[in-house]
Order: C-alpha cells, then sequence, then structure tokens
C-alpha cells in the first residue's frame, strides 16, 4: 500500500482542502482519546493553511501543537519556525492549542536533544498527524541530504524523537545550518500525514525522490516508511 497523491487546480484550493483534512483528522483523535498531536513544519508553504485552520471552529485546546523542525535561532528571528507558527497558526481559534517549542535556551540544538525529548516525547506516542514540507533538495523536516548527524536522525532508536542536524554545506538549509529535527521513528510512526507542496518543480522533484536513494532524497524515507498513512497535496 502507497500514499495518496491529490492534485488541486489552485493552492487556495489546495490549501481549502489541507485545512479542512486537518482538522478533521484532529478532530477525530480528540473523539477518540480525548487529545490530538500535530505536528508542524515551517518554511513558505504551510501559512495559508495555518490561516484557515487559525479560522476554524474546533476543539484547539484539546490540541497540543509542535515543530517538525526548527532553525536555531531565536524566537523572534524571521527565520525561526516558532515564530511562523504562532504568527499564523496559534492565532484566532487555534490560539487555545498547547505549543511545545522546540528552540529552548540551551546554547546549541545538541544541548536541547534530551530535553526536547522529554518534552516531545508524550507528544510523538505516536503523532496524530503531521503536515510535512519538502525542499528542491529532496529534504523534509531537517534531513536535509548529507547532512551531519542525518543518520542518526533518521534511524533514530526508539523513544529518540528529536535529534540535532547540521546542515552546513546543505545549499537548501541557506544561513540557518544548526536545526533540530524530529527523527526518523517519530515521523514515520505517525497515524497520518500531510505532505503539501506546491509546483512543478516539487512535483518533478518528488517523482525523482521515489526513485532515488533516501540518503540522497531523505523525503522518499518519509514516503516509503508512511505508505497508506500519508496524503500528499498538490498544486500547481
Ligand atoms: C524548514 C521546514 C522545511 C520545509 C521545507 C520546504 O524549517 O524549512 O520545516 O522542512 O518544510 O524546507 O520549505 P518551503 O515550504 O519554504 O519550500
Amino acid at each position: 500500500m502507497k500514499h495518496e497523491f491529490l492534485a488541486h487546480s489552485s493552492r487556495d484550493e489546495a490549501a481549502d482542502f489541507a485545512a479542512r483534512m486537518i482538522a478533521g483528522v484532529l478532530s477525530a483523535a480528540i473523539e477518540e482519546s480525548g487529545k490530538a498531536s500535530f505536528m508542524v513544519s515551517g518554511g513558505s508553504t504551510p501559512a495559508p493553511v495555518f490561516d484557515r485552520l487559525a479560522q476554524t471552529e474546533m476543539a484547539w485546546s484539546r490540541v497540543s501543537v509542535g515543530l517538525v523542525d526548527e532553525r536555531w535561532v531565536s524566537p523572534v528571528d524571521p527565520g525561526s519556525n516558532e515564530q511562523l507558527v504562532r504568527r499564523h497558526l496559534l492565532t484566532g481559534q487555534a490560539g487555545a492549542a498547547g505549543f511545545v517549542p522546540m528552540k529552548t535556551a540551551a546554547l546549541t540544538a545538541a544541548a536541547a536533544v534530551a530535553d526536547r525529548n522529554l518534552a516531545y516525547g508524550p507528544h510523538c506516542d505516536p503523532i496524530d498527524l503531521i503536515l510535512l514540507g519538502m525542499g528542491n533538495d529532496g529534504h523534509t523536516a531537517s534531513w536535509f541530504p548529507h547532512a551531519g548527524g542525518l543518520q542518526g536522525a533518521m534511524h533514530a532508536q526508539p523513544g529518540e524523537v528529536v535529534a540535532a542536524i547540521d546542515a552546513t554545506g546543505c545549499p537548501v538549509a541557506g544561513d540557518v545550518t544548526e536545526r533540530l529535527t524530529l527523527t526518523g521513528p517519530a515521523i514515520i510512526d505517525a497515524d497520518a500525514a500531510i505532505l503539501l507542496i506546491f509546483g512543478d518543480e516539487k512535483r518533478d522533484v518528488l517523482n525523482a525522490a521515489l526513485k532515488s536513494q533516501p540518503d540522497d532524497c531523505p523525503i522518499r524515507f518519509a514516503v516509503d516508511g508512511l505508505g497508506p498513512r500519508l496524503t500528499i497535496i498538490w498544486a500547481p
């Protein structure tokens, strides 16, 4: 069994669909267990979905929101995923949701791993819904191809839900190369996952990645591991 690929005619239509799907999956999880964990990616793609969710009525006070990955910068830094989530998702109706930050006062991402494992562990047992993005290099989360710490992150031991990444030399990571990321077990054990990608280039990168080695295109590791629990939402 493999993932579902849903092609939409516009990015607005795709964002509408993704927001409705996310609200439905989280509400079902709350119905079943009284709570839901929702791990979200940063970057430039998900903001329109977050904006829609922020205006969606549901039991947000039962939802714990966390990050799929974080750049090791202050939450007031423009590159912070926490800042993106606080600005676009944790406002309006969704302002009632709990948030588990990844960035801490630790001097380095590596120094924060043990503490963030304790903080994220209960919300990744398993994650109810994860929202993934993908870069044009085939990375997802902060699993940049051949990055420092990538093998340890993708092939972490059960119970190790976060890992530090050194993306030095990874062009798509930009100038923020110190990262904390969810690990392979945390991501591929999620009950449900959405990969949200826009544009022909990313569609082509994904198709090529699914024929490549996971170390060269880590998105493949997530797609293969999630299988039918993954829905890919795409628009031109
Ligand atoms: C990050 C994200 C990352 C993102 C991809 C795609 O910290 O950058 O979590 O994994 O999903 O890089 O980013 P875009 O949506 O900007 O293309």
